[in-house]
């Protein structure tokens, strides 16, 4: 329970504790002083005075969960905390998830080759509550994704290179199906500046190797998997990082590796490393998103 708490708020062991701690010493604080207040009216310890009471500790007790927290550090933790469930009940509209942590988090994969990674990350999600694949970008018309995305009922957008780097960059259509975050699976154009503005720190992708080797314009499939060969590395793996304006640059979010025999061959390697990649990929997904739902910025 620990590990979960600590993974989705982000934090390590020591400020969980200060972050329980905050939340008793809160509530015990909010209790007698709702308890006092309801004192001075006189009322009998009936309906009227639960119901007050009830008011009373839901108005205070953002306050003295924000007074305890500061003492405990651990004062910008629960001004996002509460601001984030302050949002929840102004937002009517928004879906929350089950969890009752998250709101609904839809998200487009950009992929143009046989779309494996994306049809992993479509099973993954396909019951989640707080993420949905609502759409599949591809820029090659017969790509293997776009039956994928057939086939799981998920709309799918055929993307030209004029209108993607020289046009409106599809934003509109990103925005027509309430994309919240960009996942790249097998997409091989430069996501174009206005994107990665629309979505800061809200796109990521996968690369088949250890960047910073083995990145850059061409640096792709098979020829990945060929460099890693010839120049006899004992270890390659995966990459998952936030894209930004130049190919496989953006800040690393997790990397995961895999032997290197003698014998292997760049089909033998790209297996190796698909597995990775189907394993890893859709649990860093739900992560990160997890983690920018949390710092409001989705
Ligand atoms: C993956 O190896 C990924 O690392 C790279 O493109 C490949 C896509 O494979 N970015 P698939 O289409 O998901 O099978």
């Amino acid at each position: 329970m620990f590990e979960k708490l600590k993974q989705r708020w982000q934090v390590n062991g020591f400020n969980l504790v200060l972050i329980i701690t905050t939340f008793a010493l809160g509530g015990s604080l909010c209790g007698y002083a709702g308890r006092k207040l309801l004192a001075l009216t006189n009322l009998d310890k009936g309906a009227v005075w639960v119901v007050l009471y009830i008011i009373i500790l839901t108005l205070l007790w953002p306050l003295a969960v924000l007074l305890v927290s500061f003492p405990l550090g651990q004062f910008s933790f629960f001004k996002k905390y509460i601001n984030k469930i302050g949002k929840r009940f102004t937002s009517p509209n928004r879906n929350t998830g089950l969890d009752g942590c998250n709101r609904l988090t839809r998200i487009a994969i950009f992929a143009s080759g046989s779309g494996s990674n994306a049809q992993q990350i479509i099973n993954t999600f396909s019951s989640s509550a707080t993420i949905k694949i609502a759409l599949i970008v591809c820029n090659k018309p017969g790509a293997g994704v776009l039956t994928i995305a057939d086939k799981a009922g998920i709309p799918s957008l055929l993307i030209e290179k004029d209108t993607f780097f020289k046009g409106d960059n599809y934003l509109p259509e990103l925005q027509k199906h309430n994309i919240d975050f960009i996942v790249l699976a097998g997409f091989l154009w430069k996501i174009p500046e206005a994107l990665i503005k629309a979505y800061p720190k809200k796109i990521i992708n996968i690369h088949p190797a250890l960047l910073p080797k083995y990145g850059g314009k061409g640096m792709f499939g098979h020829h990945v998997h060929d460099a890693v060969i010839s120049n006899k590395d004992s270890e390659s793996g995966i990459t998952i990082h936030y894209v930004d304006e130049l190919y496989d640059h953006g800040a690393v979010i997790f990397q995961a590796t895999c032997v290197v025999n003698e014998n292997d061959t760049a089909d033998t390697l790209a297996h190796k490393v698909h597995v990775l990649e189907h394993t890893h990929y859709p649990i860093v997904i739900a992560e990160i998103v997890q983690k920018t739902v949390f710092n409001n910025n989705l």
